[in-house]
């Protein structure tokens, strides 16, 4: 008896074991059918998802370009994926197909107000959505409004490193992290900005800068090895610690979106030309009992969400961008007198006065931040969601309804089709005379089609005041231990270690 109840259970764990394999593994195989070339799983049940959280994402699809081509498939546990760093098929998925890979996939991030990032929304939702935030950052109004909050925490920061090099004793502030820096003047720059507030000294201890860095720092990613098992079983996320962000200071940050609310009620709202983002949320407060809204679930987490994206609005980019940039600028002395040349100019010309007319005026200085950005971009992959099967016969490819498609920003920007000496920074390449000659679609930092960066022209604003004012004054030398070093950290984004420099006054130097 007891023999055969053993014999049962044995059975029953036999099953339950084949029963796991076979579902981790279901859609193996899946991808070659359809025409791609596929990366060899390293994992029997994991396919291919540890390497991202082996190797930095977007370095990883560089060399799996390099190894497999510009088109080629993936198994991320479970999920087949397709991984495009060709500019012609970006067009045709991003815009001229758009209709047939109109969603990203709908991320469980476990909290109700992260779960409303706009990327992530069905489509009716994400529709109005869009048009919602589009206003609040993509109009020449709202940017030319911007610039004079934008300077003056610019200004702030300026004279904070002016404080440090005259205090340091050596007339330069030494192993400055410029990345961390930039973060929380970022952070400055959009509440001053957008909100009409100042979170005090641009310091990256700041609490308000602590809160939107520790948001995407939750507590259960430290310990990766059971998370990546969810590839291959994603029912295991309930049970497991949230990998995806930080709750806690979300609550924090919720409070203060309320709290800037209820005090510009009190105070009255801007005029019409003069509203910032506290505006838009009392706007979209008292909307929401509109019925397409109601029928969409646009609700307070929405607007609370908006709040969120404002706010995060760029720091981790621009703080990986810019100080990219100056890693090559510091190591070129020839570029970097043409940009104090270009910036000198200018500054002569308007007296020092940058406007947001102005920066078209800094043509070298906006190829300068491309092509850091094309090097750089910090978000490896732009997602889109297959709608409806699609078929290339020039290609001789299919994709299917619901497959992912990675449209990996690093890959397709060091593809030597479309960047020649691609691992070169290359300035030139993105100036008017020599633009045609750069397929748009080979560059994606800022993604492509309906779904592309709505933040693009206020992002560009920030980076371009940022470079001209530093620049103005500053130079930025490489120190013995300046170096770029990203940190495996997942599928999205590339987290890199302190980028430091000596910072030194520029007049300081002239002066020599
Ligand atoms: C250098 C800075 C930035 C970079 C490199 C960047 C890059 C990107 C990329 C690659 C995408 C995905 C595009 C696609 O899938 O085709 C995106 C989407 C988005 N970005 Fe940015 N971004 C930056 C700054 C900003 C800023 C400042 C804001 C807001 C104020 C912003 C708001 C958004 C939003 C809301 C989306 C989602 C759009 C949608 O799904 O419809 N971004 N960004």
């Amino acid at each position: 008896m007891w023999l055969l109840i053993l014999l049962y259970a044995l059975l029953a764990i036999v099953l339950l074991i084949v029963g796991l394999i076979t579902y981790a593994r279901w859609n193996f195989g899946t991808l070659e059918k359809q025409g791609f070339t596929v990366v060899k799983p390293d994992h029997f049940l994991l396919g291919s998802a540890a390497l991202t959280f082996e190797k930095p994402g977007g370095l990883l699809d560089i060399e799996l370009m390099k190894k497999y081509g510009p088109v080629f498939g993936l198994y991320e546990g479970r999920e087949p994926q397709i991984f495009i760093c060709d500019a012609d098929l970006i067009k045709k998925i991003t815009v001229k197909d758009s209709d047939h890979f109109d969603s990203k996939r709908a991320l469980d991030f476990g909290d109700p107000v992260f779960n409303e990032l706009l990327d992530f929304q069905p489509l009716e939702k994400w529709r109005i959505m869009r048009s919602m935030f589009m206003p609040t950052v993509n109009s020449s109004l709202r940017l030319r409004n911007s610039n004079p909050a934008m300077n003056a925490a610019i200004a702030d920061y300026i004279s904070d490193i002016k404080d440090k090099i005259a205090k340091s004793g050596k007339n330069k502030v030494e192993k400055y992290a410029l990345n961390e820096n930039i973060y929380a003047t970022v952070t400055e720059i959009i509440a001053r900005s957008q909100f009409s507030i100042s979170i005090g000294k641009s310091d990256f201890s700041n609490r308000i800068v602590q809160i939107i860095k520790t948001l995407m720092t939750p507590p259960g990613a430290e310990d990766s090895s059971l998370a990546i098992y969810t590839y291959a079983f994603p029912f295991v996320k309930k049970f497991l610690p949230n990998t995806m962000i930080n709750p806690e200071p979300l609550k924090e940050f919720v409070s203060i979106i309320k709290q800037l609310m209820n005090e510009r009620r009190k105070q009255g709202r801007q005029m019409e030309e003069n509203k910032n983002f506290v505006d838009f949320c009392i706007e979209w407060y008292d909307n929401l009992d509109d019925p397409e809204w109601k029928k969409n679930n646009i609700t307070e987490s929405t607007i609370w969400n908006f709040g969120l994206i404002a706010f995060m609005a760029g720091q981790d980019q621009i703080s990986l961008i810019l100080p990219v940039m100056m890693l090559y600028v510091s190591e070129n002395p020839e570029l970097e007198k043409k940009l104090h040349d270009e910036i000198d100019k200018v500054f002569s010309k308007t007296n020092g006065k940058i406007e947001h007319e102005t920066l078209f005026d800094f043509p070298l200085v906006t190829s300068c931040i491309y092509e850091a950005s094309r090097l750089y971009p910090f978000f490896f992959r732009n997602e889109r969601v297959c709608t409806k099967d699609w078929e290339d016969k020039e290609r001789g490819i299919q994709i299917k309804k619901g497959q992912v498609v990675q449209i990996s920003i690093w890959g397709t920007s060091r593809n030597p089709e479309y960047f020649e000496d691609p691992e070169e920074f290359k300035a030139e390449r993105f100036l008017a005379k020599n633009k045609d000659k750069i397929n748009p679609y080979a560059y994606t930092s800022f993604g492509s089609g309906p779904r592309n960066c709505i933040g693009k022209k206020y992002a560009m604003e920030m980076m371009l005041l940022l470079v001209v004012q530093l620049m103005r004054e500053f130079r930025f030398v490489r120190r013995s231990d300046t170096e770029l070093k990203f940190i495996p950290a997942g599928p999205f984004f590339g987290m890199h270690e302190p980028i430091y420099f000596d910072v030194v006054s520029r007049n300081e130097k002239n002066e020599e």
